[in-house]
């Protein structure tokens, strides 16, 4: 697949196909995330993957604060993946010391990375996500196990896409677009 089709063509899916999906296939998808680029390549994203219905279910009915939208998406989906990453590592460098507000933030930015990675991996191996950011990390870190060095990011639901849905809008390039002479 193209990338720049792959990129555009990718999807939030909400709707899935009462299928599972094979370990093997999510485990090459892991893999393939693996190439996100990181804060000094330390690569602290770490996949929790979840493709038991009942424990989905607990996480839907006790994860997501009661926000139905995200209950219905779990509901359905035959897996969910726990994005999480290890604390206390981006945004440092050993030789340099960086100004507190500078350090601020890096664990997200590498966790978020790994999110579209994953995502478009997905995508091109035929496998619909949709992140999920309206969660419950301390609800979901107890129900996963979670160790305690990790802090949990998003969820990614994932599945078969039962249907695909319509390109969303995008804002105008020359809106989010500035050059500075
Ligand atoms: C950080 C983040 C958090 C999100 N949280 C949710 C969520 O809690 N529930 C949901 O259904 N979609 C969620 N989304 C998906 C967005 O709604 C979606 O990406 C956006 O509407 C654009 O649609 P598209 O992904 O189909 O292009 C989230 C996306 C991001 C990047």
């Amino acid at each position: 697949m193209d990338a720049i089709e792959m990129i555009k063509e990718r999807r939030s899916i909400r709707k899935f196909k009462n299928e599972k999906v094979d370990r093997d296939l999510m485990k090459e998808i892991v893999s393939i995330s693996r190439f996100a680029p990181s804060w000094g390549n330390f690569q602290v994203a770490r996949y929790t993957l979840v493709d038991d219905p009942d424990l989905i279910r607990k996480i839907a009915d006790e994860g997501v604060h009661g926000f139905n939208y995200n209950i219905n998406s779990l509901r359905n989906a035959p897996g969910v993946a726990i994005l999480s990453y290890v604390k206390g590592k981006s945004g440092r460098l050993e030789k340099i010391k960086l100004q507190p507000n500078q350090e601020h933030g890096w664990e997200l930015f590498d966790t978020g990375i790994a999110c579209q990675t994953f995502c478009l991996a997905s995508h091109a191996k035929g496998i619909g996500t949709v992140i999920m950011g309206v969660i419950n990390q301390d609800e979901i870190a107890k129900i996963i196990d979670l160790p305690s060095d990790q802090q949990v990011s998003a969820l990614i639901a994932y599945g078969y896409e039962e249907i695909h849905p319509k390109p969303t809008r995008r804002k105008d390039v020359d809106e989010i677009l500035r050059f500075v002479d």
